[in-house]
């Protein structure tokens, strides 16, 4: 057995990352400036996208976007309840109604089949999400929608780096995609995010409505020939992304290659590990073709129960053996506060106790790798090490 803890995540900081971010603390520009804009103009290249606008979270970009769309009091959102909470909740900020759906259980991603039935005279939107970074397969949910006149926004927030039939996200046909920088994420700015959309109506919205509804920016106010005055013309909130948060992002991103293919080497040696122990499987596999990528920004595992064996065995075995562990979802129909929308979801209710997210960060040595499969293999035959 390991003797350190190896903890689900750990961040990947080199000195080149730190030396950006003191570049920002010297120079003393700490908010929204110079380097959110190169943020943002890398990130529009990269993605293929003609705007990118930097936030202080995805769910800062989700709301915005919501907003933006005109999301309001009487509308329906649709979206999958196997997902992180804040999509919900951004929904409810805006006084409309989360519409919970079920995913396929080859993708855990939502589709139309899933969406379908749900639909109202009062759906207003779609929101999409990329479970664990694997690509959506959704070029069908933005057709449906579209015919409709239903918006459809990805939560992109496990996406930067995930490839759908060649499009990164916010490229492929959506109505915009929101990105996390969160500190557990593939790129991370601490706390952050970032919304891309070909719309350029709509860039220009969540522009004036991420810093107060004001016309100018502190960039535009400071900056030798900025002046003082200023109109505020929306009711915004205070989403802006810091600068400091970019200097971050940006030092991760010219590692993001090099990142993702450490990532990818160790996601291929838990899928052919994973394929010669009885009792798992490696999740939401299905479906991914020649021109698509998966980010890896997890990987989650499915743990079938038996007897003696549940997800939740696993979990505290695996943390007896020094190995940290995640769960990716709680179905946002599993808390209290969403007990009102809760409905029956066959796949998302039975999918969601089986799932186990195993370390995964660029950082790992291949014995850290070996020491999860191991560990992985002895918890799931029911063996502690100390009886091994
Ligand atoms: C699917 C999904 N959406 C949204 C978020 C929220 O991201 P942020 O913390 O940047 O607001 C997360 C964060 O874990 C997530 O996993």
């Amino acid at each position: 057995m390991r003797k350190t803890f190896l903890p689900y995540f750990r961040p990947d900081i080199d000195e080149h990352t730190i030396e950006l971010v003191g570049e920002s603390l010297r120079n003393g520009w700490l908010t929204t400036g110079p380097k959110v804009r190169a943020f943002e103009e890398r990130m529009a290249a990269m993605c293929g996208v003609r705007n990118a606008v930097g936030v202080n979270s995805a769910t800062a970009g989700l709301h915005l976007a919501l907003v933006a769309y005109g999301v309001g009091p009487g509308d329906e959102v649709i979206l999958p309840a196997l997902s992180f909470v804040s999509a919900a909740h951004c929904v409810r900020h805006c006084g409309a109604t989360p519409v919970f759906c079920d995913v396929e259980p080859d993708t855990l991603c939502s589709s139309v089949a899933t969406i379908e039935p749900l639909i109202t005279k009062r759906t207003k939107a779609i929101v999409t999400m990329p479970y664990a970074g694997r690509p959506l397969d959704n070029q069908t949910v933005y057709a449906y929608a579209h015919a409709r006149g239903i918006v459809v926004i990805e939560d992109a927030a496990l996406g930067v780096g995930t490839i759908d039939a060649g499009h990164w996200p916010g490229s492929a046909g959506s109505d915009a995609a929101v990105f996390s920088f969160y500190a557990t994420k593939n790129v991370t700015s601490a706390e952050g995010g970032m919304l891309l959309t070909n719309d350029d109506r709509i860039a220009e919205s969540v522009r004036l409505l991420a810093l107060h509804g004001m016309d100018r920016d502190a960039w535009k106010r400071y900056t030798a020939g900025g002046t003082w005055r200023y109109d505020v013309s929306a009711l915004g909130f205070k989403y802006n992304m810091p600068d400091l948060s970019a200097a971050l992002a940006l030092g991760q991103l010219d590692r993001f290659y090099e990142m993702q293919q450490r990532r990818e080497e160790i996601a291929a040696t838990y899928l052919a590990a994973i394929d010669g122990i009885a009792g798992v499987e490696a999740a939401a596999m299905g479906r991914i073709g020649p021109a698509d990528r998966h980010s890896w920004c997890f990987f989650p595992v499915s743990i079938q129960p038996n007897a003696f064996i549940t997800r939740d065995t696993v979990a505290i075995a695996m943390r007896e053996a020094n190995i940290g562990t995640s769960v990716h979802y709680i179905p946002s129909t599993q808390f209290s506060i969403y007990s009102e929308y809760a409905r029956p979801l066959p796949v998302t209710d039975r999918v969601w106790t089986t799932l186990l997210s195993l370390p995964l960060f660029p950082g790992m040595s291949d014995t850290d790798v070996h020491d999860v499969v191991d560990a992985l293999s002895v918890a799931v035959a029911g063996r502690r090490y100390a009886f091994a």
